[in-house]
C-alpha cells in the first residue's frame, strides 16, 4: 500500500475492503481492520454467515480473533462501493489442461470495474502472459 497516500489522507476516511476472504484474505482482512474501517466481501454465503457467527472457516486466523474483529462481513456488492481502498485475493486454480482459470480474477474485476474507489489491489498471481495476451 503507498503510505505515502495514506498519511496524506485522513485515517477516518480509510474504509477498505477485501475481496475473497480465503487463507490469504482473511488474515489480511483482520491485520486492516486494527487500523481502518475494513469490509470483508466474499461472493460465498456459506462462509460469510460463519464469519458473521463468529467462526473461521480457514483456521487462519481463529474463531475469537473472528468474533472480536470489527470487520464488516458482507457478500452484497452494493457495499464495495463506500470503499476506497480495495485489495483483491480471489483463488487462481488451474484447468485440466493447466491453463489458468481466471474466472474469479474476471468476476472480481467486473464488480470492481462498477466501483468508484482510489486504489486497488490484485494479490492473485498474475498467470505469466495472461495479462498481456487477454
Ligand atoms: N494460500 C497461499 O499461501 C497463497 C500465497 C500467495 C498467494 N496466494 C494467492 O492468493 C489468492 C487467494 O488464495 P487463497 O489461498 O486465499 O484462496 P482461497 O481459495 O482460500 O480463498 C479465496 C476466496 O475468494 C472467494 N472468491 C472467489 N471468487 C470471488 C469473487 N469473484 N469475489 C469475491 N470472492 C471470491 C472464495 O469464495 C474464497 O473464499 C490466490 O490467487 C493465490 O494464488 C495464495
Amino acid at each position: 500500500m503507498d503510505m505515502g497516500l495514506c498519511k496524506r489522507m485522513d485515517i477516518d476516511k480509510i474504509k477498505l475492503a477485501v475481496v475473497g476472504l480465503g487463507y490469504v484474505g482473511m488474515p489480511i482482512a483482520l491485520a486492516f481492520s486494527k487500523k481502518v474501517r475494513t469490509i470483508g466481501f466474499d461472493i460465498d454465503k456459506k462462509k460469510i454467515r460463519k464469519y458473521l457467527g463468529g467462526e473461521d472457516p480457514t483456521r487462519e486466523v481463529g474463531d475469537e480473533a473472528i468474533r472480536n474483529s470489527l470487520i464488516d462481513f458482507t457478500w452484497k456488492e452494493d457495499k464495495l462501493k463506500e470503499a476506497n481502498f480495495i485489495i483483491v485475493a480471489v483463488p487462481t486454480p488451474v484447468n485440466g489442461d493447466k491453463t489458468p482459470d481466471l474466472s474469479p480474477i474476471i468476476r472480481a474485476c467486473e464488480i470492481l470495474f462498477y466501483t468508484p474507489c482510489t486504489a486497488s489491489w490484485l494479490l492473485s498471481p498474475d498467470c505469466h502472459g495472461q495479462q498481456k495476451n487477454e
